[in-house]
């Protein structure tokens, strides 16, 4: 029998739920069985033309060697003119690294900051794969229990009192995932003062940012350029799959970044970088911002739809696309509630222990990434498969 080693770093590090139950989903698919999928964390709308066009163009150049680790001095600065032309906030291209994904930029972001025995502050219910990042890295996930009174998001008073002497780093994501919920801007600006007052670093997932559908909100660049943000061509830019994002970081910690990503991956892919040029264009924004306009119209289709049936919201998500729901006065265990719902009534949804441990049983995630037919089609299975029970 061979012998399998596997690194003690792994113990740690739970499955993602919601794949193995896409997983299943496109099993029942294979079978002839209709899903409806509101599990699924990424945009249904295809990248849009104008960056589709720009990507063939650079493809056939055949000029796709790898870019500097930093990337594409001109996406850098046409990130810088975002930044400018979005919030008003003036960010040096120096400071911006292009990563494959938020997810590199998660990936360096701890690798940089946190050594073992490290504690990194989080929500939790949370982005799953934030924990998992913190524990490859020796370091240890505090993970702070938050619900509705805060909108789930973590509070001054929350990162001060959690605050140790072992504590390096705090994560935040504005608009959450699985909550679709934002951090006010004065918590923002308080939990970087306090990260700053300790000696610590605030790292802000920024990946929905521009899926927001009526608050004001802004960068937490606005606030400090101490702060590590990340966010991401997958979510808002509609292009999951070229693999790109992005992270703004202090100017004294670029140099560590780069020697890191120089390491890791040599350079984020070409053909997404010259992809991404295309992205901040007008005609292009406008394509988006259409998108945007779609998904708040599901979100509030599907929002009383869900509290009819039952599920308990107490708080209306004010971006991402997602809805986190308490099904506690329809199950015991959502986990269980997630399995028997994508079996025997076709749709998939994600229970709430991909997000973490706090009340992970009585809560499941809706994703809005179908369009409004099709979400109002998962809504009458649900009414019926919780009117069966
Ligand atoms: C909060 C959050 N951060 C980061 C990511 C990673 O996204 P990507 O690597 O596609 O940019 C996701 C993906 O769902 C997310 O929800």
């Amino acid at each position: 029998m061979q012998t399998r080693h596997i690194a003690q770093r792994l113990a740690g590090v739970a499955p993602f739920h919601v794949m193995e139950l896409l997983a299943r989903a496109r099993e029942l698919e294979a079978q002839g069985r209709n899903i409806v999928h509101m599990e699924i964390g990424e945009p249904d709308f295809p990248t849009a033309k104008p960056i589709c066009d720009a990507g063939i163009r650079v493809i056939e150049t055949g000029n796709l060697f790898y870019t500097p680790a930093l990337g594409l001095p001109a996406l850098r600065e046409a990130i810088a003119r975002f930044y400018k032309d979005r919030y008003d906030v003036t960010v040096s291209p120096s400071r911006i690294i292009i990563t494959s994904g938020a997810s590199g930029a998660l990936l360096l972001a701890i690798a940089v900051l946190i050594d073992g025995g490290d504690k990194v502050l989080m929500a939790d219910p949370g982005y799953p794969c934030n924990r998992n990042f913190v524990r490859m890295m020796g370091g240890v996930a505090d993970e702070i229990a938050v619900g509705a009174d805060t909108a789930y998001q973590l509070t001054p008073e929350l990162v001060e009192s959690r605050w140790t002497a072992k504590t390096r780093a705090v994560m935040v994501a504005s608009p959450s995932n699985p909550t679709g919920t934002l951090l006010p801007d004065a918590a923002l600006q308080r939990i970087a003062a306090i990260a700053a007052e300790r000696g610590g670093a605030m790292i802000v997932d920024e990946i929905y940012h521009g899926l927001v559908y009526e608050h004001a909100y802004t960068t937490a660049l606005k606030f400090s350029d101490q702060v590590f943000v990340i966010n991401s061509f997958s979510k808002y830019f509609n292009m999951t799959g070229w693999r790109l994002g992005w992270m703004v970081v202090p100017e004294a910690y670029v140099r560590d970044f780069e020697k890191l990503s120089q390491n890791i991956y040599l350079s984020a892919p070409t053909p997404s970088q010259h992809a991404a040029l295309a992205a901040f264009e007008p005609e292009t924004i406008a394509i988006l911002e259409a998108r945007r306009a779609e998904f708040k119209l599901r979100r509030d289709f599907l929002l009383p739809a869900l509290r009819n049936i039952g599920f308990k919201i107490p708080v209306v998500p004010q971006g991402a696309f997602y809805i986190y729901a308490d099904c506690s006065a329809l199950c015991a265990d959502s986990f269980a509630f997630a399995r028997d719902l994508l079996e025997q009534a076709g749709v998939a949804i994600t229970p709430g222990a991909d997000f973490g441990a706090n009340a992970a049983e009585r809560h499941v995630r809706f994703a809005y990434t179908s369009a409004i037919p099709v979400l109002a089609e998962g809504v009458k299975r649900i009414a019926g498969f919780v009117g069966r029970r």
